[in-house]
């Protein structure tokens, strides 16, 4: 029998009243795919439904005044439903505390308005996901949040922009989006404890089954679980995970405090999404390692992102900190913006559309969509750059559309 969970090891209220916590939930004591169907999911205490119910209510009914049942008293605060999520993803993603947000912006801005204060300062990637970018320099700036956009994958460039005593976040993504640099977690974690901020990673494109940043040193994970988490591309979320007991504690009061949470239709989805996603990413990854290969020997191509090259300047590092290289393949091609447009534009299989990370591939042109908004700045992606986000369709379709797309 699995053991009975530590209930530190999870947001309280986290269990449905009545429950009897005997779901595995403890990361190291059971394998991911077993968290990830198990891990907040223990059968319904009421009637016995295997899958968690979505608790379509806003408040609950008190025991005389706070008497709470289970915990729960109003739904911003606290939802059956999202509990069960958050326990996963604290699971998966081996922390103590998850948190589950309405979209990943909002779980972004939710966690920089609760570590930094006006006057603070971040370093963040130079080729960061566009809104991240768009959230640091349009928005939070103007809060009095200074940002530095530098290369994480340059260790010597991330120790100049630090400016000591006022650097409270070093961000990373690893994988970045959409160039597919790989920045070393356990190496700027070290950076981050020596200079007193936190190491932030957004692991949406690696996912936890890939990459675990926590046990590397990181501070806080964050995801878009609209992306590879959800993994279906019906439902828009986010998520912050911890392994600190008091940060978690202040992320929480903020989560309630600001009110940015997912729904409960949504919480179920992503986990339903989460059971699947250890066998959907060796299909992405087994699919766009074929795509890389065909890629590579193409004649249009000019340069391909993927750091499962041997090639990649980031290779080596994707192999000690990555069990695989991920669904994400980024390319330029000969002929320019134009050709890259038209490409976008001929494939059959491939849905030209934004967002990735879905059993359905896609193709975009970051220029023009996902990174518009980096337009202009340090951040601005090659006019020519395709990016696939490669499904779990059968390999030999994907390739056929690609070839007959790049002609
Ligand atoms: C790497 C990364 N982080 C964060 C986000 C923002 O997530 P959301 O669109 O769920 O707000 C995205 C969205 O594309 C992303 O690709």
């Amino acid at each position: 029998m699995p053991e009975q969970p530590d209930p530190t090891a999870s947001n309280q209220p986290n269990q449905p009243a009545g429950s009897d916590s005997t779901a595995p939930t403890q990361p190291g004591h059971y394998g991911f795919e077993t968290l990830a169907l198990h891990a907040g999911q223990e059968p319904d205490p009421l009637t016995g439904s295997v899958v968690p119910p979505i608790y379509a209510t806003s408040t609950y009914k008190q025991d005389g005044v706070g008497g709470l049942r289970g915990g729960y008293e109003y739904s911003r605060s606290a939802n059956p439903t999202r509990s069960a999520l958050e326990t996963c993803l604290a699971a998966i993603e081996a922390g103590r505390h998850g948190l589950a947000f309405a979209s990943g912006l909002a779980a972004e801005d939710t966690l920089l308005r609760t570590i930094c204060a006006p006057g603070d300062h971040a370093v963040v990637p130079n080729d960061a996901y566009g809104g991240t970018f768009r959230l640091f320099s349009k928005v939070l700036e103007r809060w009095g949040l200074d940002s530095t956009p530098v290369n994480v994958s340059d260790l010597d460039a991330v120790r100049t922009a630090v400016r000591p005593g006022r650097t409270k976040v070093i961000w990373i993504e690893t994988p970045t989006n959409p160039l597919l640099g790989i920045a070393d977690i356990p190496v700027l974690a070290q950076l981050a404890r020596d200079t007193a901020a936190l190491l932030v990673v957004d692991n949406t494109l690696a996912t936890p089954y890939l990459q675990q940043p926590l046990p590397l040193g990181a501070d806080v994970v964050v995801h878009s679980t609209t992306k590879y988490i959800g993994g279906h591309s019906d439902v828009i979320g986010g998520a912050l995970v911890t392994a600190d007991a008091e940060l978690g504690e202040r992320l929480v009061y903020h989560q309630n405090a600001m009110g940015a949470v997912a729904g409960p239709f949504d919480a179920w989805l992503t986990l339903r999404g989460i059971k699947t996603l250890g066998v959907r990413m060796d299909r992405h990854c087994q699919n766009a390692e074929r795509i890389v290969e065909v890629l590579a020997g193409h004649p249009r191509v000019v340069e391909l992102f993927y750091p499962g090259l041997p090639e990649h300047p980031g290779h080596d590092l994707a192999v000690k900190q990555m069990r695989a290289f991920g669904g994400m393949v980024s390319f330029r091609v000969h002929g320019g913006e134009p050709a890259a447009l038209e490409i976008c534009d001929r494939t059959r299989v491939f849905t030209l559309a934004e967002s990735l990370g879905g059993v359905e591939s896609l193709i975009e042109h970051p220029g023009r969509m996902t990174h518009a908004s980096v337009a202009g700045t340090p951040l601005e992606v090659p006019a020519d750059l395709i990016r696939l986000s490669v499904g779990i369709e059968s390999v030999d379709d994907l390739i056929a559309d690609l070839l007959q797309a790049l002609g």
